[in-house]
């Protein structure tokens, strides 16, 4: 009698799509159950026929979504636009937060990697994630860069830190702070290098903040209290991302300050939701739409076996606004 693969399965004490993924590298497999199912298929003198190839090389139309939070405007709106455009073309999708998660992160990809997605999106933060590094499974990267052998989609953070910092500089600010999330992988530190950059190269001395984006606003305004306390002469700040440039505008008045007057300020994102509620916000506005189209031409390339590239960076804007002086 013929041995099926549900004999190869019961052997290797795996399902019998685990023995399809083995047989086709699809999603996350540990090397153990791959040398058990490989053991099983020598043992029993199984050779996958077409239709067991055929059946994992279908393709399941769902993509996997990670992103830190879609509570945040930056994210919200980016994981909109995927979702928008993914279905348009006929995707469905599976959409996951992993905000300072590891572990719910890799439970994700677990889910996701034996879901049979076709492939994933990630613009999560967490660091050292294991299973990105023998995923079988076509991913891209938004935002933040994750590994070399996983293309990487962003905008220009230099660009955009430079912009900033020199567009308050441009406008009299002498005493200027750049405030950051905490510094996560290369991104994080490109804007904070770009504006130690352009601060040097204009003699003045850097100074810069971290707080988590995603903290608790009183946490946020207890760490922007604290950094005016510490710096009274701040005449100009450049925040990392809207979210945080609102509060700080928030505790800018609180403290009698006038913005611009007193002090300029200017955030990054653009996102549509913080610029409908502080349509004044001075801001880098990040291509979120380009950033979504672009990620999943470059996943369907991915998914089709086609080359990609492993870095697209995408220009930046600077939207004027009340919070800087008018040149
Ligand atoms: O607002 C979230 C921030 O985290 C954005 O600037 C995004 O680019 C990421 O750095």
């Amino acid at each position: 009698m013929a041995i099926r693969l549900s004999d190869v399965a019961k052997e290797a004490g795996v399902s019998p799509t685990t023995v399809s993924r083995v047989i086709n590298r699809r999603g996350y497999l540990s090397q153990k159950t791959i040398h058990n199912v490989e053991a099983a298929m020598r043992k029993l003198n199984y050779h996958p026929n077409a239709s067991a190839k055929h059946l994992q090389a279908q393709k399941t139309m769902t993509i996997g979504i990670l992103v830190p939070s879609i509570s945040n405007p930056f994210f919200g709106q980016l994981t909109f636009d995927l979702e928008q455009q993914l279905f348009q073309e006929g995707f469905n999708v599976l959409i996951g937060n992993a905000v300072h998660d590891p572990q719910k992160e890799r439970t994700y990809l677990g889910r996701l990697l034996g879901h049979e997605v076709d492939g994933l999106i990630v613009a999560t933060h967490n660091k050292d994630i294991p299973e990105y590094a023998n995923a079988n499974l076509p991913i891209v990267s938004i935002d933040r860069f994750i590994r070399t052998d996983i293309p990487n989609v962003s905008s220009d953070n230099v660009q955009g830190e430079r912009m900033a910092t020199e567009a308050l500089i441009k406008r009299g600010a002498r005493y200027i702070i750049h405030t950051d999330s905490i510094a996560l992988n290369k991104h994080d530190t490109l804007r904070e290098e770009a504006y130690r950059e352009v601060m040097n190269q204009h003699h003045r001395d850097p100074i810069t903040y971290q707080v988590d984006f995603e903290a608790l606003t009183e946490e946020k305004i207890a760490t922007f209290t604290k950094m005016l306390d510490q710096y009274p002469e701040t005449d100009g700040i450049v925040a990392s991302n809207d979210t945080d440039a609102c509060v700080i505008y928030s505790v800018l008045l609180s403290r009698g300050l006038r913005v611009p007057e007193d002090v300029q300020l200017i955030g990054y994102d653009g996102a549509q939701t913080t610029q409908s509620i502080f349509p004044g916000l001075a801001t880098i506005e990040q291509p979120i739409q380009k950033m979504a189209t672009l990620a999943i031409q470059v996943l369907k390339k991915k998914i089709d076996r086609q080359e990609v590239d492993e870095e697209y960076v995408l220009p930046v804007r600077l939207k004027e606004g009340t919070t800087i002086k008018q040149l």
